[in-house]
Formats: C-alpha cells, structure tokens, sequence
C-alpha cells in the first residue's frame, strides 16, 4: 500500500519557542513515519503581514529547520523552501482566478490577524495568501495537512479550490483533509499565546540555565503569595508546563500546591530542570548540526531538487488540463 501524502509548513519564523513544539512540531515528528512526507518553510507566507521580514527571512530560515532536524524530523525527507520553487507562485497566479475576494474575506483567521495587526488596510496578498497556501498544499497533490486550528480554514479554501480547478479543466488535485495538532496551544509564560513578541517564551535551544531564568519569571496563581498559601495549579502557567513535560510528578505537585507544602519557587526550579532534560537530546542534536553547515545546507538543497520535481510534474498536468501554459 502506498503512503498517503502529508505537507506540512512553518513561517520561517528563527529559533522555535515551546508553543511552536507542542503545537505543530511535536505532532510532525510523530506523524512523519506514517505517510510519505514533504517539509518546508513558508518564506514569501512571510511577506505578508510585513514586506520587510524580507531582509531576516534567509537567516530565519536557516535556524527553524536545524531545530526541526534536531527535534527529530528525519533529514531523509524533502525539506525545502518555498520561494525556491517559483511553481507555487504560478500556481497560486492560477488559483486566484478561481476564488472570489468575498469569499476570502469571509476568513476568520484572516479577520483576526487584521485585527491584530490595527490597520484597516488590508494587503492585497494578504487577502490572497489563503490561495498562496492552497497553491503549496496543491503543488504536492497533499492528502493530508497537519495544523492548528486557525489554519483549518485555509485547507477548506485550498479543498474548494481544488473542486473548483477540477470542476472548469479537468480531474488534477485531491481534496486534502486537515489534521488537527492534537494539543492544544501551551500558554506562554504569562498566560498570553506564547510568542517571540510577547516575550513569554522559551527556546527548545535555550541552555539550562537560561530555561531556569525564564520559568522564574512565569505568572502562577496570584492567590499565593507566601509559600504556605494554598494554590489553584489549574489557573498556574507554571503547572501546564509541568502537564506537558514533567507528566509523572503531576498528581503530587497538584496535592502539595494546594496544601501548601510546595512553594512556588521550587515548583518552577524543579519544573526548568525537567524542561531542561526533555530537550537535553535536543540540545546535543543542535549542537551537532551547528557545527556541520554543510550538511544541513545539503538537506535542504536535496529537497528542493525534489520538490522540483514533483513540482514539475504537477504543473505539466495543469498545462496540459487548461491546455495552455
Ligand atoms: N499559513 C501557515 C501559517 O501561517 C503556513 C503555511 C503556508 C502552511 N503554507 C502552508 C501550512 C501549507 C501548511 C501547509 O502558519
């Protein structure tokens, strides 16, 4: 039986923070060995909520795949980059026919991120990158799309996108299925959405000591004050942590918050160390492949010559299905 299909794609976004694993990443590495797969890095995505990610988008780039390679992806996989296969913008060209702009902004994801954002000007590509994803996702004939939930609505854009291709030329591209990382988002250390701009985040690459610095400053329950005071675990940013990475003392560190008998300062130290461990192998991957350039760099030109290919083929059956091109 052959594999089924899985893309999935990041913002090229630098260094992944904790939200980025356990929201996406973690569920790629666990999915990888079930289908046949295809990585990469969302760069022109990058362009639009602000053309000027230009000049950061190559560096970026570069550091979020090491930390995908050490957090297990295997490199055996076409990872690449999207700006490298200039058939997606082609591809999305062709799509953008094919969709009205009402139907486009209809999207809730889309509405947020202009709220977001404070303006009242929307970005012509910006409405349209829903499509830009549609022409990624399609580009590979994808049967399967891992993401969170605000990216559920662009797989629905991209599956009617591809009845609607199918529909006015002829039978080319799937409909994919959205898969739903199946954690739900880890707060940042505020509580807010964990983010490099809100400041409340956590490197996978952080060292030890750096990750003790960080979880010092998490917001816990404000109701304990003083080491004695009972505490509420589940309204404390610094339990959640302890749910994702430190699973086997949870009941125990529940029990002694609320009594009393744990303080807040040596939950968080022993919280750190435990983050600290789960990403010790991490770390040593890292430290492997920043000091081998070249192999990464290997990876990813290997996947764009793959994906080339693919790339290729798909569009020489979208010429040949609109007889033109
Ligand atoms: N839009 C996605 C995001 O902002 C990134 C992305 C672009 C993507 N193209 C994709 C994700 C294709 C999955 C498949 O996170």
């Amino acid at each position: 039986m052959t594999k089924k299909r899985i893309l999935s794609g990041m913002r090229p976004s630098g260094k992944l923070h904790l939200g980025n694993y356990a929201g996406a990443l973690e569920n790629w590495v666990e999915l990888q060995n079930k289908f046949e797969n295809f990585f990469f890095v969302a760069d022109w995505h990058a362009l639009t909520t602000n053309p000027s990610a230009a000049f950061t988008v190559k560096e970026n780039t570069i550091q979020m795949v090491i930390d995908w390679l050490s957090a297990g992806i295997n490199p055996e996989n076409p990872i690449f980059i999207q700006s490298e296969i200039k058939q997606h913008a082609e591809l999305h060209l062709i799509f953008s026919m094919l969709i009205t702009t009402a139907r486009l902004e209809r999207n809730p994801t889309l509405k947020e991120q202009v709220r977001d954002l404070n303006t009242e000007n929307m970005i012509y590509g910006h409405l349209g990158y829903p499509v830009l994803q549609a022409a990624d996702i399609l580009m590979y004939k994808a049967n399967v799309v891992p993401v969170g939930e605000d990216q559920a609505p662009h797989v629905e854009i991209t599956r009617e996108l591809a009845r609607k291709f199918n529909q006015t030329y002829a039978e080319v591209f799937p409909e994919p299925e959205t898969r739903l990382t199946k954690f739900s988002r880890l707060p940042g250390l505020d509580g807010r959405k964990m983010g490099k701009s809100n400041n409340n985040f956590i490197l996978l690459s952080d060292p030890p000591k750096e990750i003790e610095k960080r979880v010092m400053t998490a917001i816990t329950d404000p109701a304990k004050i003083r080491r004695n005071d009972p505490g509420h675990p589940d309204i404390c940013n610094v339990f959640h942590f302890h749910e994702k990475f430190n699973p086997s003392e949870i009941e125990q560190i529940r029990r002694d918050c609320e009594s009393g008998a744990l303080g807040c300062v040596a939950c968080k130290r022993n919280c750190a160390a435990k983050i600290a461990d789960f990403f010790e192998p991490f770390r040593e991957k890292r430290n492997y492949y920043e000091t081998h350039m070249d192999e990464v760099n290997d990876i990813i030109n290997t996947g764009i010559k793959k994906a080339g290919e693919v790339a290729s083929a798909t569009m020489a059956d979208v010429h040949k299905a609109m007889r033109m091109g």
